[in-house]
Order: C-alpha cells, then structure tokens, then sequence
C-alpha cells in the first residue's frame, strides 16, 4: 500500500526520493509524485498515474533541485488512480504539500465544513483534508506548522503516516503516524522518513520507530523532536537496522517472487539457527522459556491472521493440537475484530504476519490485548506494529519478503509454529519423546529436501506452458496438506488471475465435483501420509469425470502414474513438515504459469503487500 519517502539534508532530495520510491513499489501502487523545495524556495510538485519511472520520465525536463523534498507511491482507495488523486496534496495557498498512508474514515464530515469555509477540493481523495485542515488552522490560530498538525490529526478519525513540507518552514519536514507505519532515518547531518526501512539503509543503519500519536519535527541541523498529540514530548531509542542492501535486490533472479522461493533453503536454516538442536536433540524458543507458564496454562489457543499468514495459521492449529493438546481456533482477522468474540485471561492469541503492519490483524491483536488475552506474535518485519502490540512472539528470519505474493515466509511462519509446538507439547508433556526427536531431526533435513523440490524448476515450468490456458483451477489436499492446497490457489490467483479454489478433497463431492470436466486442472497433493488412501479415492472421483490431474506425490510412488495426468516428486517427510515440501512445487507453478502469460508476478494488479488500511 501507499509508500512514504522523505528527505532533508545537504544532498540533491531527487535522487534519494525516487530511489526510495523503487524501494517501495513492492508494496503496491498505481501513481507516483514528489514535492521538492528548491534553493529559490519554489515549491515544486509533480504527480503522474503509473509506475515511479512514469514519473521520472515526466520530470526529465523539470527542475528537480532542492535539497529538501518527499514523494509517494499511492494505492488508490477514495478517488480512482490518475494524477489528481496523486500524492504530494496541495494547500489552496500552494504552500504546503502532504503525502499520507492511510484511510481518513471522517473525511466526508471534515471536507463538508472546510467546503463551507470556502477551501476548494481538487481531488476525490480523503487526504486532501489533511493539508487544507493544517493551512486552515494554521490561519485561524495564527500558530506555527506543528501546532497546526497537531491540531488538525487531532480531529481526524483513521488511520494515518503523513510527510508535510511547507514553503513558509524550508528547513523542515513534519512526519506523524497512527496506525500505518512510519520510520526516520537519522545520518550525518541528513534525515530520512520511509514507510519501512527499506530506503534508508543504503544511507544510515540508524533508526526510529515511531509510536501510533507521534509527531517528528525535523529540522535541518537540529536534533529531530517527537512530540505526541497530546503535546507531551517523547524520548526515543536510537535502534540499528539489521538490513542488507543485497537482500533488497534480485541478485540475478528474474523476479524477486523466484529470488525469494529459491531463498527457502537458507531461510530456514536461519529460522532455525539457535533454535533447534540436533546434537542436544532439542528445541529452544526464547519466549516459550520466558513465558512457559503462560504459554504452558492456555486453555485455549486463537490464531488471527489474514491471507497467506492464515493458511500457515491453519497448519499452526493441527500442530498445537496434536503436540500440545491446546483447542486452536484460527480467525481472520478482519472478521474477528467485527465480532462480539468471547476472549479472556486464559486465552492465548496468536498473531501472524510477514509485514507486522496488516491493520486488520493489528486491530484483532488490540481487541484481544483489551479484553486480557495473552499475545504471542510471529512476524518477519523486525520492528514493525505488530511486534511492539504483542507480549512476545518470535520473528521468522527469512529476510525482506519483495515479492507481493507471499513465499518464504510461508515457510518461516509454519517452521515458527512447528518449532513452538514442539518446544511447547515438551514444556506441557503431550508429546511423546519419539515424536520429539523425530520431528527435530527432521525438521534439520528441511532446508536440503528444499533443495531437492528446487531441482523441479525446469520440470515445473514446462508443465506451467501447458496450462496457461486454464479459466479456473481446483486444488485438493487433506489434513496438513488442506491448507497447502488452499495456499496455492492463493499464489495462482494472485499473479496469474486465474480463478482457483483450495478445498479439502473430501469435501469435493458437497458441490465442487460439479465443475469438473476434461478442461478443469485439478491439483492434489498426494503424498505419502496417513491419508493417502483417501487422497487417491478422491483422485479416482476426478479422474471418472474427466479432470485433468496434477499430483504433488512422494519419491519413487508409482502407483499415481495411471491415474494422474502428470506427477510432481518430491522428497518424503514427516506428515506434520510436509507443507514446507508440497508448498514449493505449487509456489514455483504458479509463477510460470503467471510468467507464461506475461504477467507482472512482482507486483500483481490490485495488491499490496503490506495491507495497512482494513
Ligand atoms: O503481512 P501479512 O502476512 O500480515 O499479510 C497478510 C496477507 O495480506 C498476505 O499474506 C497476502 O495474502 C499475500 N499477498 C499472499 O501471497
């Protein structure tokens, strides 16, 4: 969704602006803009619909100077994407210009009342508000620029990261947030504001996160100032960003989605890295060590999550159910937090999340933290709003995630939830000590059978060729492999918009069944487990009625040949890691089937991919 760049300092902004801009097209957008202060004090602002290089292409012939300056990439939710609506808005006296992440729900009753103050609206935007608000009040109260934004956050309702440059303070840039991220970069004598850190560590490893109802006051030469909307100062920590340039580039992969699915091998080795033992034959999560009483007394365990992080919540459930003997509910999130939900002192929610930004399970997360829930958060983004909502949690380790179809985090979040089950059921004695062993030094095998799924990429892509004609796709698993086969309808969806459904096989014959024909590709995954046999009969189903069958199947079974029209090996398992295997093979298809049809698998139309408005 929406990115925010920023810049003040002795360097030309321009560079710096788009550069960071590039950095964040991964989240989503469909227009581009930047506003710059020039050394004549001109204010100058260029907006264009498209891609952030539509824009540099505009401004080739502009003048570009000035040493201060912010830019955004917009996702469109009030006002549909073309110029107007672009960010940087404009103030009606042209002096001041804003950028903003987020959904203002008041917007309608606000710009009502500046319209009868006689402030004139250009766009269709709620953020065009912002700006007329802080020059009224700017005016009225005959105050000075952050008072003015203060005042005028203070009336608004939603949810909001905003950048403010004004004509009549050059030497300042005025960054506030409440409920969408916004971090500033502290370097020599320059200062950086960027969605995520992304932009600015090419420039500084020094960082600070604001807190949900902070201002930053930054102001050349000076120490940056953060103020609340209660006009109390705050104090903030200097944190270091553990981020590398090279993770935030292809490193000579096609597409950061391929970069990031061949990633999984070494991602989750790092997942694991001080965690699981084999020598020791054990497996230590720090928060499970901190808070085992807590963890150890659930009587009830909530998962809240959306998307991708849902599907890897679902195998979280048959993990902790069976090795930790704790009833798991999994939730949407946007749905949860919409319910009267009956949550208490014993509960013990689960949050996942690769962004740590999403603003539904961030909203669920809050809900439950009000009513006594204990939080336990599994995120990827270090430092983002979800780990600082919750009460622990443990991060995932596989790096920046680009690529808006979610991959290695998948895999992160399900080794997290194998891991915790593990070091869990033993804190609580459910697991039995074979089942222990087993599964650690299994778990130890993951990163090179990985390897061996990713040897299938040639294989995997001549069969992508020939089903880039497909309308629609039907994806059958069972068990651990139910939530597999929903999360690879969700990858084919998302960045071949071919319409596909994952479904637990059985559950074919209540309805789905009827859409099967000699032009519908049904995928199952078939592997070795305890329901196999049911897996096949199910296949038997499709195969009578003429679908056309791609199985995920384990190495050297045979017996599938005859039934299904094309087999994908993979290396055999533990039942309950099969997902870290089965999930590669159906990540790496949709991806060629995606790229087969010209697509743009990177940045799929309509998604973000951190979704920070509801
Ligand atoms: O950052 P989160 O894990 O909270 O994001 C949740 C979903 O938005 C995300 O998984 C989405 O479904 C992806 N595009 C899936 O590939």
């Amino acid at each position: 969704m929406c990115g925010i760049v920023g810049y003040i300092g002795n360097k030309n902004a321009y560079p710096i602006l788009i550069k960071g801009l590039k950095r964040l097209e991964y989240r989503g957008y469909d227009s581009a803009g930047v506003a710059l202060l020039n050394s004549k004090n001109e204010l100058n602002i260029y907006k264009t619909k498209g891609k952030v290089s539509d824009l540099e292409n505009f401004v080739a012939d502009k003048d570009c100077s000035g040493t201060v300056g912010i830019a955004h990439t917009r996702w469109a939710t009030h006002g549909e994407p073309n110029k107007i609506n672009a960010h940087p808005h404009c103030s009606n006296s042209k002096n001041i210009a804003l950028i903003h992440n987020g959904i203002i729900e008041n917007y309608a009753d606000l710009k009502e009342k500046l319209i009868q103050k006689g402030i004139e609206f250009k766009s269709d935007t709620d953020t065009e508000i912002i700006v007329h608000l802080i020059e009224y009040l700017l005016q009225k109260h005959n105050t000075n620029l952050l008072s003015a934004v203060q005042l005028a956050l203070s009336s608004v309702v939603g949810a909001y990261a905003i950048a403010v440059l004004d004509k009549n303070n050059p030497d300042t840039i005025i960054a506030a947030r409440k409920s969408s991220p916004l971090v500033v970069g502290i370097g020599e004598d320059e200062f950086f504001i960027a969605s995520d850190a992304s932009p600015i560590v090419e420039y500084t490893k020094k960082v600070i996160y604001l807190d949900n109802e902070e201002i930053a006051c930054i102001r050349r030469g000076e120490e940056i100032k953060f103020i609340n909307l209660k006009n109390i100062e705050v104090q903030h920590e200097i944190q270091e960003v553990l981020l590398d340039i090279g993770q935030l580039e292809k490193g000579g992969y096609a597409h950061f989605m391929l970069k990031e699915i061949f990633e999984q091998p070494a991602c989750i080795n790092n997942c694991m890295k001080g965690r699981v033992n084999v020598a020791h034959d054990n497996i230590k999560l720090s928060a499970v060590i901190d808070y085992q009483e807590k963890l150890v007394n659930a009587k009830r365990i909530i998962i809240l999550a959306c998307g991708t992080s849902w599907h890897s919540g679902l195998i979280g459930k048959y993990l902790l159910e069976t090795y930790c003997q704790i009833p798991v509910e999994v939730e949407y999130a946007s749905e949860f937090r919409y319910r009267n939900s009956v949550v208490g002192e014993n509960d013990v929610v689960i949050a996942i999340s690769q962004s740590g930004e999403t603003a539904d399970t961030l909203a669920a997360i809050e809900l439950a933290k009000a009513k006594g829930a204990f939080i336990f958060g599994i995120c990827n983004a270090v430092g983002s709003s979800i780990p600082r909502a919750t009460h622990t949690g443990a991060y995932i380790h596989v790096g920046p995630e680009i690529g808006v179809a979610s991959t290695k985090a998948f895999s992160g979040q399900v080794t997290v939830l194998a891991m915790l089950a593990m070091a869990l059921g033993r804190s609580k004695n459910t697991i039995s000590e074979k089942d222990y062993f087993e599964i650690i030094q299994e778990l130890a095998n993951i990163p090179q059978k990985m390897e061996k799924v990713l040897q299938l990429n040639e294989e995997i892509a001549d069969l992508a060729k020939i089903f880039t004609y497909a309308k629609n796709f039907i994806y059958l698993g069972r068990g651990y492999c139910f939530p597999v086969a929903l999360e690879g309808a969700l990858k084919l969806k998302e960045i071949s918009y071919i319409h596909a459904e994952g479904y637990p096989a059985a559950e074919m014959k209540h309805g789905p069944i009827a859409l099967i024909d000699d032009e519908m590709p049904v995928v199952f995954i078939a592997t070795n487990n305890a329901l196999y046999e049911k897996v096949v009969s199910n296949m038997q189903e499709v195969k009578a009625r003429k679908g056309r069958i791609i199985a995920i199947i384990s190495e050297g079974d045979t017996k599938l040949n005859d039934i299904a029209d094309f087999c994908i090996e993979v290396p055999q398992t533990l039942e309950c890691l099969e997902p870290l295997i089965t999930t590669i093979p159906l990540q790496l298809m949709a991806y060629h089937i995606a790229v087969c049809k010209g697509k743009n698998v990177d940045q799929p139309r309509n998604l973000a991919k951190s979704v920070t408005v509801e």
